[in-house]
Order: structure tokens, then C-alpha cells, then sequence
């Protein structure tokens, strides 16, 4: 969800209200990938880096994001959507986001409709130290793919097809670096709080164009 910033300091306003006017594009957005029938839906809420910027935008985006949790959590529940975290739970992030975090993972936990994943304090390289550890906690002797991917954030996210990055940047910045290792990535120059849900079905236009291949040949080249 990347721009808010730059789409803020366009208007010549403080970079916070493009925060603010980023959760229409989002919820607008979720929405439209329900609607298609999208199983999996990730957006990187913050992140490991994020700790950097100004401490009164740190503070308005751990606000913010509490702030979502508790005004949307119903109605996401409502729509059988399932919520769920990924990314580290340090002593940075405050207790009670931590708790709004719980609470509404525990109360979508049994819905069946999108799962939506909400990456907050993530950091891809941070997800792949902590599962080393674990795996190093565990004594486990041999380590196989299978074992890196069941001790991520979390083990039942399946790999994304898309992956969608906005505001004319192209860089993957530390974003589930395991887990898009074959992801198809599309690029958007529109910035985050202009992105309505006609963006999407174009960026999933051109994901329907590409020839996934996984290394083989693929259905297009194959003979
Ligand atoms: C990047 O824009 C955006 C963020 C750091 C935060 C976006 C967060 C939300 C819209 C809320 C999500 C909350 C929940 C609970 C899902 P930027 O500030 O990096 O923009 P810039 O690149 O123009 O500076």
C-alpha cells in the first residue's frame, strides 16, 4: 500500500492523511478480491523498517491500525472474512494492539470466506531468522524446504500468485522474500490512496497474461 506519503504531500497536507485516506482504497479493494472469489488477500500494514520514520507517524500508524482493527473487525466477521498476522510481536508493539490483534484473529477464526492477512512489525529477512531459530530450537537435524515453510509467520499461507506493489516503485522491500519466490509481481504508478478496484482487475488482467512456468517450459512454450 505504498504512496500515502507522496499522495499527502501532493495536496500539500501531513503525510498522515494519506494514511487515513489509504483505508478507503484498501477496504474498497478488499472488497472488489472477495467479490472475485480471491482466497488470499496480504497487505503489508508495517513494517520491521517502518520503526524508522518519524516517531509521531510511528505513533499515528500503530494508532491507525488499532484504530482499523476495532472499527472493522465486525463487519469483516460479518462477511465471513478470516483475519490473521503475520510478522514479530516485539516488545516495540504495544500490548494492547498486540490483544486487538487476538481479538479479532480469535473472532474470524472459524469463518471460511477470504482470509485476509494483515503483515504488521513484518520484515521477510526477520521471518526467515525467526524461523532458523525455531528450527534451531527444535534440534530438528534436517532441514528441507518443507521445514523452512512450515515455521514462517504463518505455515498455512499458500505462496501468492500476485503480488502487487503501487506508486511507481519497483522493489520487492523485504516483502515475504520466501514466500514469492515464483509470485507473478505486477508494478502500478497509481499511489496507494488513488487505487480503486478497477486497478486490481488490471493488474489481475496482466497477471492472467503471464506464463507461469516454474522453471519448466510452461503450457505456451511446451511441446
Ligand atoms: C506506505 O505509504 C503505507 C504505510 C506505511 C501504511 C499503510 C497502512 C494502512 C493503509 C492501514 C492498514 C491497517 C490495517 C489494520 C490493515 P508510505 O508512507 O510509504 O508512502 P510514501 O512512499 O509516499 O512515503
Amino acid at each position: 500500500m505504498d504512496g500515502n506519503g507522496r499522495w499527502a504531500e501532493q495536496r500539500n497536507l501531513p503525510r498522515t492523511e494519506g494514511h487515513t485516506a489509504g483505508e478507503q482504497s484498501l477496504f474498497e479493494v478488499l472488497d472488489a478480491a472477495d467479490a472475485l472469489g480471491v482466497g488470499w488477500f496480504t497487505v503489508f500494514a508495517f513494517s520491521t523498517e517502518n520503526w524508522r520514520r518519524p516517531v509521531d507517524e510511528v505513533r499515528f500508524l500503530l494508532e491507525f491500525n488499532e484504530e482499523i482493527l476495532l472499527g472493522r473487525q465486525q463487519e469483516l466477521h460479518d462477511r465471513n472474512i478470516r483475519i490473521r498476522f503475520i510478522g514479530r510481536r516485539d516488545r516495540r508493539v504495544p500490548r494492547r494492539l498486540i490483544r486487538r490483534m487476538e481479538e479479532a484473529t480469535n473472532l474470524t477464526r472459524t469463518n471460511t470466506g477470504l482470509t485476509f492477512t494483515i503483515a504488521f512489525n513484518y520484515g521477510g529477512r526477520a521471518e526467515l531468522v525467526d524461523a532458523v531459530q525455531r528450527i534451531i530450537d527444535g534440534n530438528v537435524r534436517r532441514v528441507t524446504e518443507k521445514t523452512i515453510k512450515r515455521h514462517l509467520y504463518d505455515p498455512g499461507m499458500p505462496d501468492p500468485d500476485l503480488v502487487v506493489r503501487t506508486s511507481g516503485e519497483y522493489r520487492i522491500s523485504n516483502f515475504l522474500l520466501w514466500e514469492l519466490a515464483y509470485s507473478e509481481l505486477v508494478f502500478s504508478e497509481v499511489l496507494w490512496p488513488d487505487f480503486r478496484r478497477e486497478n486490481l482487475y488490471s493488474a489481475i488482467k496482466e497477471y492472467q497474461d503471464r506464463d507461469r512456468r516454474y522453471g519448466g517450459v510452461g503450457e505456451s512454450t511446451g511441446r
